[in-house]
């Protein structure tokens, strides 16, 4: 019988539990793996629910109601190509195919014009809130025409995280617009979980706190202003024991952070377009720096021991209490937006992508990695705005960074005069820095620009535009 409203192709965790969350809202549903065991699992944890595994692709594509509406929750790159090859021999014009998983903004681009090119919808959606939100409410970046969202507004409508009733799921904008808001969500992500990471070092290698302490001080600032999903899972992160050795199991697990790429496709994204985020630049530097770590052994080697040369000044920097540790980390998580939201400013004038920034802001306080007390507050900003182009350009917002900005000197110094590493921390306040100086010292670079190689300069007494035979004058 083809009666299913809606179909997902990819059966792992996340495509699973996304499906029996759209089942649970009555929606009839099917899904498919080319791995029967997946199959098998979705028929086992969906009985009882209007949902049904198929075992093969012709099944599958029988049991769904024409015009279809497939979603693939699939690895992102070539995996996401052979399944739409497969799907084009078999389906019908008019027939929606959704790409769920993590692709690059530019495949979603290239897939859309092809499939338009044969009669179907194609529609590239990020979804955020891992297995967790899949199954309980994600947060759902819809990109594609309007009329192939309509066609599964519902479906979606229901799959979102709720916050005050509002769902988190939209359609953000026209063609990839939803790929490439869900990158930028994973760009800010990386960048929180960098300062995160910085904070916590500067707790336990500075200050010398025990795991208990740690976890006490995040679960406090998760009850206030840095109320966050990552704020959150730190607090249990940090005091959690190991079943085996009986001690803190994050203090057992080897220092090199993984990647899957969505970070550094937002710094080169960023770079394109002449969009500075450099705290996402920091943060997927660290994680390379981390990866590196029989070098970072060898170097320390040939440093030689910082103690013997009397460093790291452990003397050195007034001490740093909790109150000031978080407005520190409050700083860098409201310029990590702030840099993030600029870029989705920029991309939406330059590919036209139509973002409307306050609903980006809206369905990211639920559902998804970087969901946070701060977004409320970013809504109301781009409401009051839509033309904004940067969060700290906002006066309260400002003011709030600006407030933490001595916390950060003696943050600084304190790390710094204990060779703490914080790059994340340093990126994001010197942008802050930078972005408010009526003045930068870009006068001399011009300068040296037109002396080495004649690139000309304007000048701030004169219109026009000049150059300078520098080793003649004078
Ligand atoms: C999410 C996450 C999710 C995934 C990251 C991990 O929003 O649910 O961002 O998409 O966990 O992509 O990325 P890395 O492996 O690069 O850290």
């Amino acid at each position: 019988m083809s009666e299913a409203h809606f179909g997902m192709i990819g059966l792992g965790v996340m495509g699973r539990n996304f499906l029996l969350n759209v089942a649970d809202s009555g929606f009839e549903c099917v899904g498919f793996d080319l791995d029967g065991e997946k199959v098998a699992a979705l028929e086992t944890e969906g009985e009882g629910y209007s949902v049904s595994g198929a075992r093969s692709l012709d099944e599958f594509i029988g049991k769904l109601k024409s015009p279809r509406n497939i979603m693939l929750l699939v690895p992102a790159g070539k995996a996401v190509d052979a399944v739409i090859g497969d799907l084009r021999t078999k389906l019908e014009p008019g027939d929606l195919i959704i790409d769920g998983g993590n692709s690059h903004f530019s495949d979603t681009e290239r897939r859309e014009k092809e499939l338009h090119e044969f009669g179907f919808e194609f529609m590239g959606v990020g979804v955020s809130g891992g297995a967790k939100g899949a199954r309980e409410g994600a947060s759902i970046m819809a990109g594609g025409t309007p009329e192939a969202y309509s066609r599964v507004a519902d479906v979606f409508g229901a799959a979102g995280a709720k916050v005050n009733g509002e769902s988190c799921a939209a359609r953000v904008g026209t063609g990839s617009a939803g790929h490439f808001v869900k990158m930028v969500h994973n760009g800010i992500e990386y960048a929180m979980m960098q300062l995160i990471a910085e904070t916590y070092d500067v707790m336990k290698t500075g200050l010398g706190m025990s795991n208990v302490e740690m976890a006490t001080s995040f679960k406090r600032w998760n009850e206030g202003r840095l109320n966050a999903f990552l704020t959150e899972i730190t607090g249990k992160i940090l005091d959690f024991h190991d079943e085996d050795s009986g001690e803190f199991l994050v203090e057992k697990i080897l220092d090199t952070a993984g990647q899957k790429g969505t970070g550094r496709w937002t710094s080169e994204a960023a770079m394109e377009m002449g969009i500075p985020v450099p705290t996402i630049d920091a943060a997927v530097t660290m994680r390379q720096i981390s990866a590196m770590k029989e070098m970072r052994g060898r170097i320390a080697e040939v440093v030689g021991d910082l103690e013997e040369k009397g460093l790291p000044h452990a003397d050195a920097g007034e001490s740093i209490d909790s109150e000031s540790l978080e407005g520190v980390l409050l700083a860098g998580f409201l310029i990590a937006y702030a840099q993030g939201f600029s870029l989705l400013k920029e991309a939406s004038k330059e590919k036209g992508f139509e973002l409307d920034l306050a609903q980006v802001a809206t369905i990211w306080r639920g559902g998804c990695i970087i969901r946070s007390g701060l977004l409320e507050k970013f809504r109301e900003v781009f409401t009051a705005d839509p033309s904004l182009d940067n969060l700290i350009a906002d006066s309260e917002i400002a003011a709030v960074i600006a407030a933490n900005t001595d916390e950060y000197q003696v943050f600084s110094e304190y790390a710094g005069s204990r060779r703490i590493p914080h790059l994340a921390f340093s990126s994001a306040f010197a942008y802050f820095d930078a972005m408010m100086s009526k003045r930068l010292p870009a006068n001399l670079i011009q300068a040296q620009r037109d002396f080495f190689g004649s690139h000309t300069y304007a000048r701030l007494d004169r219109e026009g535009i000049f150059h300078t035979e520098w080793e003649t004058e004078n």
